[in-house]
C-alpha cells in the first residue's frame, strides 16, 4: 500500500482522540486552562460579623478584584468547616489554603515562642502589641512557621481580653475554684492557675454550650467575640480587665503560596496588606460597638476594675513571665519586652 493512504487515516484518528479528550475533560485550549480559577480555601472559627471576619472578606473581595477573577476565595466563618485544632491541621495537609488563628493556638504547631503574646498585661496598649508584630521580633516569630509547612503572611489585632463568669470577678480569690475556658497556651494555663482558677483548653465553638451547661463557669474573651457568641445570654458577669491581648496570624499553606504564578502571588501579597489595614483599623470600634451591644441587653453586668484591683491581678500574675520564660524562650521574652516598651509593675 502507498504510504500516503497511510498517514491519513492515521492524522484522522488522533485528531478524534483529541476531540474525544476535549470532550470528556471540558478543556478546549490552552486559552481555557488559563481561566480555570486557583481557588482559596480560607477558614475561621469566628463569626463572619467581627473584626476577623470583616478582615477576611475584605481580602476575599480584594483578592477577586485585582486578579480579575484568577483567584476565588472561599471563606468559611464560624468553625463551619474546622475547629481550632483540625483547621491547623487541615491547612498543613493542603485541605485548606488559608486561616487566621489566635496568637495563643500555634504551640500545638510546634512554634510555642507564639505563646510570649499570651502573657499577662505584657501590653500596655495597642501601640505596644503592633510595636511588636511590625517590627523584625513579629517577623522572626512568622519566619519559625515555615519549617511546619506554613507561610506566615500578616498579624491583625482584635484587642484586649475582659473576663466574664456568674459571680462578679473583681478580686483575686474571686477566681477560686471557678472553671475557665482558655485557648490551647499553656501560658493562658499558667495564668488562670496563678489566679485560683481551674483553666479547660476548648475550642472555641463548644464555649457557648460549655457555659450553658456549666461545664465551664466562664471564660476570657474580647467583646466582639463574646457579643456575636451571645456568651451575654450565658454569663452574668463580665469584668473589663484588659489583663491579655488577642491578635491572629493570617497563614497559608506554605507550598500552595510558593506554588503560585509569581503575578499572583504579589497581587495577594497586597490584598493580604490592605486587608491587615482595614482589619486592624476596624478591630477597637468593632469591640466597643459590641460592648455597648452586651451591655444594651441587659442580660449582664458588666464591671471595670479598679487601679488598685488591677495592682492586685498584676501582682498575683507577673510571677507567670517567669515561670513561662523557659517554654517560650528567654530571648523572645526580652526581645517582645523591649519591643512593647514593657515595664515591671512595682
Ligand atoms: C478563642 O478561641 O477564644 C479565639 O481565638 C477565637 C478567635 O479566633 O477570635
Amino acid at each position: 500500500m502507498p504510504q500516503a493512504t497511510l498517514r491519513r487515516p492515521r492524522r484522522l484518528a488522533l485528531a478524534a482522540i483529541a476531540a474525544a479528550t476535549v470532550a470528556a475533560f471540558g478543556l478546549a485550549t490552552p486559552a481555557a486552562f488559563a481561566q480555570a480559577p486557583i481557588v482559596i480555601k480560607f477558614s475561621h472559627v469566628v463569626a463572619a460579623d467581627t473584626p476577623k471576619g470583616k478582615g477576611a472578606l475584605r481580602f476575599k473581595e480584594l483578592a477577586e478584584e485585582r486578579t480579575k477573577g484568577r483567584v476565588k476565595v472561599e471563606l468559611f466563618p464560624n468553625s463551619q468547616l474546622y475547629k481550632d485544632k483540625e483547621e491547623m491541621e487541615a491547612l498543613q495537609l493542603g485541605s485548606v489554603q488559608m486561616l487566621a488563628p489566635s496568637l495563643a493556638k500555634f504551640a500545638p504547631l510546634g512554634v510555642k515562642e507564639f505563646e510570649v503574646f499570651d502573657l499577662p498585661f505584657i501590653f500596655k496598649d495597642d501601640a505596644a502589641f503592633r510595636a511588636v508584630t511590625t517590627g523584625p521580633v513579629g517577623a522572626d516569630l512568622l519566619k519559625k512557621l515555615e519549617p511546619k509547612g506554613v507561610q506566615g503572611l500578616a498579624y491583625w489585632d482584635n484587642g484586649f481580653h475582659i473576663m466574664s463568669a456568674n459571680k462578679p470577678l473583681h478580686a483575686v480569690a474571686d477566681f477560686k475554684g471557678q472553671k475557665m475556658r482558655i485557648q490551647s497556651s499553656k501560658v493562658l494555663d499558667a495564668q488562670m492557675r496563678a489566679l485560683g482558677a481551674i483553666p479547660q483548653v476548648m475550642a472555641f465553638s463548644e464555649l457557648y454550650q460549655a457555659l450553658q451547661t456549666g461545664v465551664v463557669d466562664g471564660t476570657e474573651g474580647v467583646p466582639s467575640n463574646f457579643y456575636t457568641q451571645k456568651i451575654y445570654e450565658v454569663q452574668k458577669h463580665m469584668t473589663v480587665s484588659n489583663h491579655g491581648h488577642l491578635a491572629y496570624a493570617v497563614i497559608a499553606n506554605k507550598k500552595f503560596w510558593d506554588g503560585l504564578p509569581a503575578d499572583i502571588r504579589t497581587i495577594l501579597e497586597g490584598a493580604v496588606k490592605d486587608s491587615t489595614t482595614y482589619a486592624n483599623a476596624i478591630a477597637s470600634t468593632e469591640n466597643a460597638t459590641s460592648m455597648d451591644r452586651i451591655k444594651a441587653s441587659g442580660k449582664v453586668t458588666v464591671y471595670t476594675l479598679t487601679p488598685a484591683e488591677t495592682n492586685e491581678w498584676k501582682k498575683a500574675l507577673m510571677p507567670v513571665h517567669k515561670e513561662m520564660e523557659s517554654r517560650v524562650g528567654k530571648d523572645t521574652v526580652a526581645a517582645v519586652y523591649k519591643a512593647a516598651g514593657f515595664v515591671a509593675p512595682k
